[in-house]
């Protein structure tokens, strides 16, 4: 057993507190390479920003979970060696599907978990997010919880209103449940791909994409309903279309790649969403910058000569999210 305080990491409480007092929302960069982590921790010094480092099934599965729960203590000494006394970096998990997951990862260090039961029928995501509850605050971890399916092309849900949260459902899935944050759904979906584009109009000067607002109306219900409660969106991916061009020429292909427009996450940010998710942006801005690498220096092939640009492409694309997006910075 090895708790998360000994490791340097906090829990969500404090920062999401502070979050929706002051307005902001908190970052969560989805991480599986050294890359990815350096990259993280220089954003968020720099910025003075909190951090949620989130591990999926998936970054388990490439990384391994206890490599990446040593790159995540790794990323505490490394803030504080580039001169933050107090770094505020959670290690969470991210999608746990099962209590026996969420435990092995407090077991083992994690400061947050999240038990995403949303494809569950409601009294079952209820019973097991609270048995997850119950042994993450008897170590003083914090657990998000989901209610309301998040639509995609991915699992070929289609953006139907009976998929988003239902806010009439939130005040007794909370309570019973004794989540410390939930994740709701409201348009956002997850990977590069938001829309179809048939959900979407096309701008008649660029011709790229434009996608459905997201449901602003479901979200301020949610908040009239629970006051002040952490809600957190997932799939918060803006598919930057100059980090896409910058890949389509240099030999990638994604076509009418979509995500969702900064300034709605802008907007959110403002109210009581304080955990924003993000993974595929900086998926194209790792793939941007070695595919751009690539084609203009044929003969590299030294990993660190492309690692080395894509690396600062990421810390670029964080701090942008940190600053012009969640409005984190200068909280610590
Ligand atoms: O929720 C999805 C995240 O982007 C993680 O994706 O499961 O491919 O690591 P992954
Ligand atoms: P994106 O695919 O939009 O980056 O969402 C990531 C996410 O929600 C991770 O849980
Ligand atoms: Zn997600």
């Amino acid at each position: 057993m090895t708790s998360y305080k000994e490791l340097g990491l906090v829990n969500t409480r404090e920062m999401f507190a502070k979050a929706v007092a002051g307005g902001y929302a908190i970052p969560a960069f989805n991480f599986n390479t050294l890359e990815q982590m350096q990259a993280i921790v220089q954003a968020a010094v720099e910025t003075k920003s909190p951090v949620i480092m989130q591990v999926s099934k998936g970054a388990r599965n490439y990384a391994n979970g206890t490599i990446l729960r040593y790159m995540a203590q790794g990323a505490v000494e490394y803030a504080k060696e580039l001169g933050c006394e107090n770094p505020q970096i959670v290690l969470h998990l991210d999608h746990g599907d099962s209590f026996e997951l969420c435990k092995e990862c407090i077991d083992n260090g994690f400061s947050s978990v999240m038990f995403d039961g949303s494809s569950l029928p409601y009294e079952e995501n209820i019973r097991i997010t609270k048995q997850v509850v119950e042994y993450a605050h008897a170590h003083d971890v914090t657990v998000e919880a989901e209610l309301g399916v998040l639509a995609g092309v991915e699992d070929e849900v289609q953006a139907e209103e009976s998929h988003y949260t239902k806010p009439e459902e939130v005040v007794d899935f909370s309570t019973r449940s004794g989540c410390d944050s939930l994740a709701i759904s409201i348009g956002t979906s997850h990977g590069a791909y938001k829309f179809t584009p048939e959900q979407c109009t096309r701008d008649p000067k660029t011709g790229k994409l434009v996608p459905p607002p997201l449901a602003f109306d479901i979200l301020h219900e949610i908040e009239k309903k629970l006051p002040g409660f952490p809600n957190v969106l997932h799939g918060s991916s803006s598919v930057p279309q100059d980090e896409v061009d910058t890949i389509n020429a240099h030999g990638g292909k994604l076509p009418d790649a979509v995500g969702i427009p900064e300034e709605q996450l802008r907007e959110a940010s403002k109210s009581a969403v304080c955990k924003i998710n993000i993974d595929s942006d900086i998926r194209l801005a790792m793939t941007a910058a070695i595919r751009k690498h690539f084609d203009e220096k044929p003969g590299d092939f030294d990993p660190r000569q492309y690692l080395k640009p894509a690396r600062e492409n990421m810390k670029k694309m964080y701090i942008h999210k940190i600053v012009e997006v969640l409005g984190s910075n200068d909280k610590l």
